[in-house]
């Protein structure tokens, strides 16, 4: 017989991202935590460490995979240093018009045949969850394609990202989330992009002066847990945590246009930031000086991936 004590430990499981609680994705995981505890009977309890407090972006792929922490949901693009390069095809700039087009690739075959190349890497995909649209920050007012030129801008560990900025003249640093606010405080580096939600909880627009709605890329996640911990879970918690993951994702998905709307709003009342929404033919010609990118990193990311998503969006870059 088992001490009555051990008998009724839990099983842990922690969760570590690197964003407010505030966000889609915090909020998500605050709710799969709630979940998983009621529709386990209180057997699995699940931690979940926001704001970089347990690791930093590189470090927490790290933990996952020696089982440090047993579940991530890091931004899309942060998966190709683990070998899974085809996940920054969600990186391609104007690869998806809206929630719409993102929602067959996340919700579709081409989402779950990506999610299902992480298991060769120790890691099980659960579900994507959305964040938004990204926009652009910076001291100065960005409206042309050309005040991008020679600004040092922050971005996340993606070739697709770096090749990005390189189209509009820009110079990309990659940075740790946690480590951004910082580096646009001291001018580390100039500006950066970020759907509205991220900036604004990380207080970005404090020392961002100019802001763009340019849209002009996705940034959103993968929720993914340790392999063998997973496949090691007794059937019916799998089953459990199965349906939390469900109804979270419903959470994430529900939450993230709203929340990015109100940042923005609140971005706007906080006076610190001047917001300029680029008109059609502006943001055409960003799309122009970008989309080159989708050609350039084809052989990277793999171009039947990026035919799949064309087809599933009924996206030709040849009609621009
Ligand atoms: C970033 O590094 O900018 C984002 O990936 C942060 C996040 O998790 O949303």
């Amino acid at each position: 017989m088992l001490p009555a004590a051990f008998a009724q430990s839990p099983i842990v499981i922690k969760f570590s991202h690197v964003v407010a609680t505030d966000t889609p994705k915090g909020k998500a995981a605050e709710f799969f935590a709630k979940r998983a505890m009621e529709l386990t009977k209180g057997k699995v309890k699940v931690e979940v460490y926001p704001n970089s407090q347990l690791y930093k972006d590189k470090e927490e792929m790290e933990a996952l995979q020696l089982g440090s922490v047993q579940m991530l949901a890091p931004s899309l693009s942060k998966f190709a240093p683990l070998g899974v390069k085809e996940f920054e095809v969600f990186d391609l700039p104007f690869i998806f018009d809206d929630y719409n087009d993102l929602h067959k690739i996340t919700q579709g075959p081409v989402g779950a045949n990506l999610l299902k190349k992480l298991e060769s890497r120790g890691i099980t995909g659960l579900a994507y969850w959305d964040n938004g649209f990204k926009v652009m920050s910076a001291n100065k007012p960005l409206k042309s394609v050309e005040d991008y030129k020679g600004l040092k801008m922050r971005i996340q560990s993606s070739k697709v990202l770096d090749a990005q900025m390189r189209a509009i003249g820009a110079l990309p640093q990659v940075l740790a989330f946690s480590e951004t606010y910082q580096a646009l405080q001291t001018g580390v580096v100039d500006g950066t992009e970020n759907p509205p939600s991220n900036l604004y909880t990380q207080k970005m627009h404090e020392v961002q002066k100019h802001l763009s709605i340019t849209n002009h890329g996705y940034l959103g996640y993968a929720v993914v847990v340790n392999k063998k911990f997973w496949d090691g879970l007794p059937a019916d918690i799998r089953t459990a945590l199965t349906k939390a993951m469900a109804e979270s994702t419903k959470v994430a998905n529900d939450t993230a246009f709203q929340d990015n709307q109100d940042a923005l709003a609140k971005v706007k009342t906080s006076g610190k930031t001047t917001i300029y929404a680029p008109g059609l033919a502006e943001r055409f010609l960003l799309k122009k000086a970008m989309i080159p990118v989708h050609k350039q990193m084809a052989s990277r990311i793999g171009d039947e991936t990026i035919q799949q998503i064309y087809k599933e969006t009924n996206f030709d870059p040849s009609k621009l």
